[in-house]
């Protein structure tokens, strides 16, 4: 339950008293409408329709100031009463449903925003711990069942006010049928502990079979072409038949336990009564009139308590969902890495950090097991110069990209320091470093939107011009000319009506025009044509100087005029000079993998 009251408590801190208010409101609306019809009967009784018992009391006075009019205008008054009480409880029900409705939109939004947030401040490594389908669950399914747990949290604190004063007036009308019915009920209560944990265990098969179904289905879309060129699917829809299966299993005991609560809820309501009935006819000779009483209360009080119970199930079944999305806020909240964080309010402070004399690795050791023994990077030393081009180079698993993310701060060494200017990067500087950065990943990934909107995401304030002339140096410009609706071309999901290179080359144009201080360039160009490579190669070539690239290649041709290469193997910086002396050496790693790369391509 504490993951449930860690949310309740978040409502509370976001509406204040008002929502003691709103509780107290909603109470008082069921209240009015279980009274609103009974209200009729004495109100008829005033004018003598129907016979009641009236007294001494102020209905007695009431019913002596209405002999004076006639039946008809009395029967006219009095309707008009119960017409304006009516009304009166439905505007009080309108408004307090439409405040509870705005409360709980607004802390849903809240709570979106606030996981959102965390998750945006949460450093890289994170995301190498998580699936990316389990955080879109959490976000939208599991969430979704937070903020019904929340819901039903103000409605049975609502169903608790409201069955208090239900038990006061029992109390009047016969204290001891009261007490025995209190007494039931809590035995139901002691029995019902069982059902309880039952909904929570199911609670949680329903949070696991949510989790893989969004992960299998995830999967599946995305790999697609993978699934129809390999003929998987039959295996994809033998997968998606078991689990549906177990998910209408799971479906089918919850709504069991809930009819066989209920059964037993109604079902001992009956005996009671019954029970209850005989006695007092056997045992007290009870008059009718208090028959009617008993009957009143045990109509009324008994579904309270029923109600109580089922939306307790109901709860229990919505925690393993409040456990896990408190968890993902929690995680995510360990692996903050802004100082400025994004919660505060505050986007990052300050301007980029232009890299001004380079930056070094001194003994910089990760692993990304940490309990692996051979390290993925094992101490690397080297300085890559600003306003130069560094190649790095390498055979696959060498352990590149690991660098570059360590480069860029995405990761932090787990032994070693890396530099920026002589300044080990971190906290506020490591955002200002990693605004001067432009980065190009090795599997590009575009935004589901336009052209435009695609390549000034970096820089908001870029003309048209600069937008053509950042195409221009990714040599884009001809292609997206051709298309109909030029730069507002929608690129469609994930980029996938664009071919690779096309793709490759918009991430180029999208980094160039941020004018970065550090571009990076991770196989940038591997999936271009000779012709393209070239000359987006030369328009590479012309930056140096004006700012610091480092490129991984494996097509070692591509890094002829890199001012340092630094070829790495397994993890380590195997050698590390200008191309020429490296090229020179036959003996050499380097001499060897270009050796290799002339043959193939000669053959
Ligand atoms: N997220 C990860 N979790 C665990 N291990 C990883 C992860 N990413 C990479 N590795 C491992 O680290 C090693 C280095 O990977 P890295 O991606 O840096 O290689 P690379 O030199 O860029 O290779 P390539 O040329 O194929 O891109 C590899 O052995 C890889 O299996
Ligand atoms: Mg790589």
């Amino acid at each position: 339950m504490k993951y449930v009251w860690h949310y309740i408590k978040g409502l509370y801190a976001f509406s204040g008293p008002a929502l003691y208010i709103n509780i107290a409101g909603l109470a008082a609306g069921s209240l009015l409408e279980s009274v609103g019809l009974l209200m009729l009967v004495p109100l008829l009784g005033l004018i003598g329709i129907v016979s009641v018992g009236i007294g001494d009391g102020w209905l007695g006075r009431a019913a002596e100031w209405l002999d004076a009019y006639e039946p008809l205008q009395a029967l006219l008054l009095v309707l008009a009463v119960y017409i304006a009480a009516s009304f009166g409880q439905q505007m009080l029900q309108r408004l307090v449903m439409i405040r509870n409705a705005e409360f709980q939109q607004r802390f849903a939004n809240h709570l979106r925003l606030e996981i959102y947030r965390l998750l945006l401040d949460a450093e890289w490594p994170f995301y190498l711990r998580k699936r990316g389908s389990d955080l879109v669950n959490l976000m939208t399914t599991e969430l979704a069942r937070v903020i019904g747990a929340v819901n039903l949290v103000t409605q049975l604190a609502s169903s608790l006010i409201f069955t208090i004063v239900q038990i006061a007036v029992a109390l009047l009308l016969s204290p001891s049928l009261t007490v025995f019915v209190l007494v039931c009920g809590a035995g139901l209560g002691i029995l019902s502990r069982r059902f309880i944990r039952k909904a929570r265990e199911l609670g949680s098969q329903t949070s696991e079979h949510a989790r893989h179904y969004m992960s299998g289905i995830a999967d599946g879309f995305n790999g697609m072409k993978d699934i129809k060129s390999n003929t998987l699917e039959p295996t994809r829809l033998a997968w998606l038949e078991g689990l549906t299966e177990r998910m209408a299993q799971e479906q089918l005991s919850y709504v069991r336990l809930r009819m066989n609560s209920q059964l037993v809820y109604k079902g001992s309501s009956a005996l009671l009564i019954a029970a209850f009935i005989l006695a007092c006819f056997a045992l007290f000779q009870t008059q009718g009139a208090q028959l009617l009483a008993i009957t009143a209360i045990f109509a009324r009080l008994w579904p309270q308590f029923t109600s109580i119970q089922s939306n307790m199930q109901q709860l229990y079944a919505m925690i393993p969902a409040c456990k896990a999305v408190y968890e993902l806020q929690e995680e995510s909240r360990k692996a903050a890495e802004r100082p400025v964080s994004l919660q505060n309010g505050g986007a990052h402070a300050g301007a980029p950090l232009p890299v001004g004399r380079g930056i070094a690795c001194r003994g910089v050791s990760f692993r990304y097991d940490k309990g692996a023994e051979e390290a993925t990077l094992d101490r690397i030393d080297l300085i890559i110069p600003a306003n130069r081009m560094t190649a790095i180079a390498g055979a696959s698993g060498a352990g590149k990209s690991t660098l570059i993310d360590l480069i860029m701060g995405l990761i932090k060494p787990d032994e070693g320091r890396i530099l920026v200017d002589g300044e080990e990067i971190g906290g506020e500087r490591l955002l200002a470093y990693r605004q001067s950065i432009s980065y190009v990943p090795q599997d590009p990934f575009l935004f589901n939107a336009t052209i435009r909107d695609n390549i000034s995401m970096l820089r908001k304030d870029a003309t048209e011009e600069e937008i053509w002339e950042a195409l221009e140096f990714a040599s884009c410009a001809e292609f997206v000319r051709s298309l109909p609706d030029g730069l507002d071309t929608v690129i469609g999901d994930r980029g996938v009506r664009l071919s690779g290179g096309e793709r490759q080359r918009l991430v180029l144009a999208r980094a160039i025009i941020r004018r970065p201080s550090v571009l990076v360039l991770d196989e940038a160009t591997s999936a271009l044509d000779a012709g393209n490579e070239a000359r987006i190669q030369e328009a590479i070539d012309r930056l140096k100087g004006s700012m610091t690239v480092i490129v991984v290649a494996h097509r070692l041709t591509t890094i002829r005029n890199a001012d340092q290469v630094i070829v790495m193997n397994r993890g380590r910086v195997a050698e590390q000079g200008d191309y020429a002396t490296l090229a020179a050496d036959a003996g050499s790693l380097f001499g060897r993998l270009l050796n290799s790369q002339f043959k193939e391509a000669s053959a």
